[in-house]
């Protein structure tokens, strides 16, 4: 028996270090950096999108994910019981709730598009995908999603894998996975991307992602869609974090992990912007052609390579398996809050909500086909459930802001961040109690269409 078992509670803690941050690392990088950047900064304007982007993930993303950390290893408890136990009776604990709601809410339709890499993954190790299909990709794709029950098959056996790994426990079933495959995924990545500017579309496709137009500024609704990416992205705002970081012990250095892995997660989503678009303009393909974008532009891409199919098997494996690592962070949020609340085993908690889970994502499933006309928000369910969230991460982003900068007191949040007396821990807290939550109203009030400009 390793040191956990002895510690109050039986909770576990992650074996070393560096466990920790591959894990965190794995909730970050995922379809987010691929599936979902690439068809939001398409369909917002490329360039002018990634610097709205990267100034949030810098001004809000950081200094809330590190909140999130330090909340969660003082509080040694799930994104419920950290509010509770901090700060009992307080109306904090609206975040908590908030995040466990966005663990169903996200999860439902990460299932669904992982469930998609799955089945093209299978394509390319049978041959189904080995050459063009008779109407193109795109056709393929969309008679594929468009279908109502093989993508809701695919859908389930991911999240079976899921819930298998969650009801293996923490330490062997999440940190061992990433050591091995997040590290591939990049090298992978990168040489599709210097293949991708060979294609011919590699200067209209680099001026859409690093040339602004500042124009598409002026569309209110942009400052939503990069602050729910950036938010998405990090694995922020509802309790993910608060999580793995309940499974760390006071040794680590928060900061700096916050840093490496924010600065990791924003590199792999640039990365696979400069693979997507080169590639979107070579095969004319419409930028903004949404959440489709890589299942038809990849398929192109491995086409164009020799042995190709073998380039398709890695990297839909690949990032089915980045997907993975993330769709476990998300089920623990709520599983961790389940197992402790009712008491109930890891495994009953993760069998349970995982089938919940499952089911919710049906609707999504069938979105692009036979419940095509079933809308809210003027939305098909997988858009609206996807809107949810860009709302749920940054309200319970903000809760989590407002927590560490007012609720705490000052030497309280920089002692559980590690900054202790620093310049840089004031800077930490400013960010916190000002520059993020106005940031964050702004951009609802924006949305809602109260502020004009
Ligand atoms: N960050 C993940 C991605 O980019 O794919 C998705 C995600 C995981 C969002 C965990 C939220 C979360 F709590
Ligand atoms: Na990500």
């Amino acid at each position: 028996m390793s040191e956990r078992d002895l510690r109050p509670g039986g909770r576990e803690q992650w074996a070393s270090k560096i466990g920790f941050m591959l894990a965190a690392m794995g909730s970050a990088v995922g379809l987010g950096n691929i599936w979902r950047f690439s068809y939001v900064a398409g369909e917002n304007g490329g360039a002018a999108f990634l610097l709205l982007y990267i100034a949030i993930i810098i001004l809000i993303g950081v200094p809330i994910m590190l909140a999130e950390f330090s909340i969660g290893r003082k509080s040694q408890s799930d994104a419920v019981g950290s509010f509770q136990k901090l700060a009992p009776g307080k109306p904090w604990v609206t975040a908590g709730f908030l995040g466990v709601a966005s663990a169903f809410i996200i999860l439902s339709f990460y299932g669904v598009v992982a469930g998609w890499t799955l089945k093209y993954f299978v394509s390319y190790l049978t041959g189904g995908l080995w050459s063009e299909p008779a109407d193109g990709y795109e056709a393929f794709f969309g008679g594929f999603i468009g279908s109502s029950v093989e993508p809701v098959i695919w859908q389930f056996l991911f999240m079976a894998l899921t819930v298998g790994v969650v009801l293996m426990g923490i330490k062997k079933g999440i940190e061992k996975a990433n050591v091995i495959l997040m590290p591939t995924l990049a090298i992978l990545l990168i040489i599709m991307s210097v293949y991708s500017l060979t294609l011919g579309g590699a200067q209209e496709g680099l001026a859409f992602l690093f040339a602004p137009d500042w124009s598409v500024l002026a569309e209110p609704s942009i400052y939503l869609a990069a602050l729910g990416q950036a938010f998405f992205s990090l694995s922020l705002g509802m309790g993910a974090l608060i999580t793995y970081g309940s499974y760390l012990s006071s040794k680590e250095r928060l900061p700096g992990a916050t840093a490496g892995i924010a600065s990791l997660d924003t590199v792999f989503a640039i990365v696979a912007g400069v693979m997507i678009f080169p590639a979107v303009f070579a095969f004319g393909i419409d930028p903004s052609s949404g959440a489709g974008l890589v299942f038809i532009v990849l398929p192109g891409i491995f086409d164009q390579i020799t042995g190709g199919m073998l380039v398709g098997i890695a990297f839909f494996f690949l990032l089915a398996a980045a997907g993975l690592s993330s769709a476990i962070s998300l089920l623990e949020v709520a599983v961790a809050y389940f197992m402790r609340k009712f008491s109930w085993t890891r495994k009953k908690t993760a069998l349970f909500i995982g089938g919940l889970i499952f089911l919710l994502g049906i609707p999504s499933s069938l979105s692009m086909g036979v419940m095509a006309d079933v809308t809210f928000f003027g939305l098909v369910f997988m858009d609206g459930m996807e809107y949810l969230s860009d709302l749920f991460l940054p309200l319970g982003g903000l809760i989590i802001a407002l927590f560490v900068g007012w609720g705490w007191k000052k030497a309280e949040s920089l002692e559980a961040s590690d900054f202790g007396s620093s310049g840089i821990g004031a800077f930490w807290l400013f960010l916190l109690r000002f520059v993020a939550p106005v940031a964050i109203l702004l951009v609802f009030l924006a949305q809602i269409g109260l502020l004009d400009w």
